[in-house]
């Protein structure tokens, strides 16, 4: 293994996107921004250098970050940000995980443009549990405003209103042609007879989306950097926060053909976006702009079973190499309601204010971060009384008017090093249900159940899988239904978990984990770095 060095400066960059220029926060002056390579077991470190006018931090998405809580990245959560004019150096070790995962800003929205892939290979000599293929390429997935992104969410924080949605969804980093802006958008020049393997990422703000490609099957075979059971589908899910791993065989010859992503969302509220583009385009197939397309479109935004069947097919690969460890004997059996709420706010718009909650708790921000106060002892800054089930038992998934309004705290659920933890994200209706892609950071879980409507104790854990369920971290919680989650706390600090729509993190749907150290010799956080930034 080795150690390997990069630099990133945050700095503004003109970026033109739908015909029009505006200077945006980027990572090098890159959208998207740069790729990290790594093997497992290679210790990485990134100089983080901030040159804009914003408070910054990275956050590493997937990384487990054994003992090294520091480097993970959500502000007020693991660090305080990256004041302008400083810098931090992240340092981590990537420990059992190869695959592909990706980093992003944590603080305010600035995700929008802050964000790049991270590969890890397997070890020297260590094959993919698939044949390997010819070439390897970089999808990201992404949302594009055509104002300030900073400027609309804060807008939405004074109104107490939702905020507005994007212009368009982005393949690489383009829209393709969206209407009185002709463009090609992102093309992928490929070679007939070869196998690619796509390395897919979400990075969109608020959107869960499809993705497909004309003509051309995807045979699915690493999500969220595990290995699954290989399975083919003509579309893919992928919720803000995962990356998908899928293997196109070029086996039409020759021609140009139509890569698209367009918004999954099956709440009644459904927005839609412009659907972007991008094209796979044979070598020796005329030039791009003559040679004609064949299209495709993906499932409507609403289109429920499509995602359903995708997320059943995905199984743990559960190999002899790779086996599916599923915690059986659980320490914490959890309920979590995820949702929406409206709390009074006399100088909004309506007098009121969109708000999230997880069991009704809207997590209010510290000013310093959680693991700093965990560390050194400081108090006042959390409570470890973050409820495990709801407060009030009610009908989850139908409206409750007189439910809506939720309470504030930084509360957080404390586990001692190694317990296993059953939790189940229930979704509730109290004003609409909605799809919740939920992220833990610093494990992995497996998602052993899921469902419609409400959750049944009695019954419904009689069907979990604990064979091969799927590995991830992070989970779409469906609308109107729940999913079941297993892990082991072996991994000392503070854990943030979030819906990954920015809007609802925005609005409060998250809550920390707090994993006391072990008593054995590797067991316990290590102490912050010198660097480390101040509050
Ligand atoms: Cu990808 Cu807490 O985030």
């Amino acid at each position: 293994c080795m150690v390997r060095h990069y630099k990133f400066n945050v700095v503004l960059k003109n970026t033109t996107r739908m015909c029009s220029t505006k200077p945006i926060v980027t990572v090098n002056g890159l959208y998207p921004g740069p790729t990290l390579v790594a093997r497992e077991d290679d210790t990485i470190l990134i100089k983080v250098v901030n040159h804009v006018k914003y408070n910054v931090s990275i956050h590493w998405h997937g990384i487990r970050q054994i003992r090294t809580g520091w480097a993970d990245g959500p502000a007020y959560i693991t660090q305080c940000p990256i004041q302008p004019g400083q810098s931090y150096v992240y340092n981590f070790t990537i420990t059992g995980q190869r695959g592909t995962l990706w980093w992003h800003a944590h603080i305010l929205w600035l995700r929008a443009t802050v964000h790049g892939a991270i590969v890890i290979l397997p070890k020297r000599d260590v094959p993919y549990p698939f044949p390997k293929p010819h070439k390897e390429e970089i999808v990201i997935l992404g949302e594009w405003w055509k104002s300030d992104v900073e400027a609309v969410i804060n807008e939405a924080l004074k109104s107490g209103l939702a905020p507005n949605v994007s212009d368009a969804h982005t393949i690489n980093g383009h829209p393709g042609p969206v209407s009185g802006c002709p463009s090609n958008g992102y093309t992928l020049p490929v070679k007939a007879g070869m196998t690619y393997m796509l390395r897919i990422i979400n990075s969109a703000l608020n959107e869960e989306l499809f993705f497909k490609i004309a003509g051309h099957q995807l045979t699915v075979v690493e999500v969220d950097a595990t290995y699954v059971k290989p399975f083919k589908t003509d579309t893919i899910v992928i919720t803000p926060g995962q990356t998908t791993n899928v293997l196109v065989a070029t086996n039409r010859g020759g021609g140009k053909y139509m890569v698209a992503a367009s918004t999954f969302m099956d709440a009644p509220i459904a927005i839609d976006n412009v659907t972007a583009t991008a094209f796979l385009h044979y070598s020796g197939s005329g030039s791009l702009t003559s040679s004609a397309a064949t299209v495709t479109s993906t499932p409507p935004k609403n289109a429920t079973s499509v995602a359903t069947k995708f997320i059943s097919a995905l199984r743990s690969l559960n190999s002899k190499q790779y086996p599916a460890k599923v915690p059986l004997k659980i320490d914490h059996s959890l309920l979590f309601t995820v949702g929406l709420g409206v709390n009074p706010c006399p100088t909004c718009v309506n007098g009121s204010r969109v708000v999230a909650s997880i069991n009704n708790v809207t997590f209010v921000m510290p000013k310093i971060s959680l693991l700093q106060a965990h560390f050194f002892n400081i108090s006042g800054v959390f409570t470890s009384d973050f409820p495990g089930n709801p407060p009030v038992p009610f009908n989850f998934t139908s409206t409750q008017v007189t439910n809506f309004a939720t309470k504030k705290g930084t509360r957080l659920y404390r586990l001692a090093y190694n317990d296993t933890v059953q939790l189940v994200l229930q979704d509730t209706g109290m004003i609409t249900p909605e799809n919740h892609p939920v992220h833990l950071h610093g494990f992995n879980f497996f998602e052993v159940g899921r469902g419609l409507g409400n959750f049944n104790p009695q019954t419904d854990p009689k069907n979990f899988n604990l064979v091969d369920p799927v590995e991830r971290n992070t989970i779409g919680v469906p609308s109107g239904g729940w999913t079941a989650i297993r892990f082991r706390a072996d991994n000392p600090g503070v854990w943030f978990m979030h819906c990954h729509l920015e809007v609802h993190t925005t609005w409060g749907l998250k809550m920390a984990f707090v994993v006391d150290n072990g008593k054995g010799p590797n067991e316990s956080l290590l102490p912050p770095p010198s660097d480390f930034p101040k509050c």
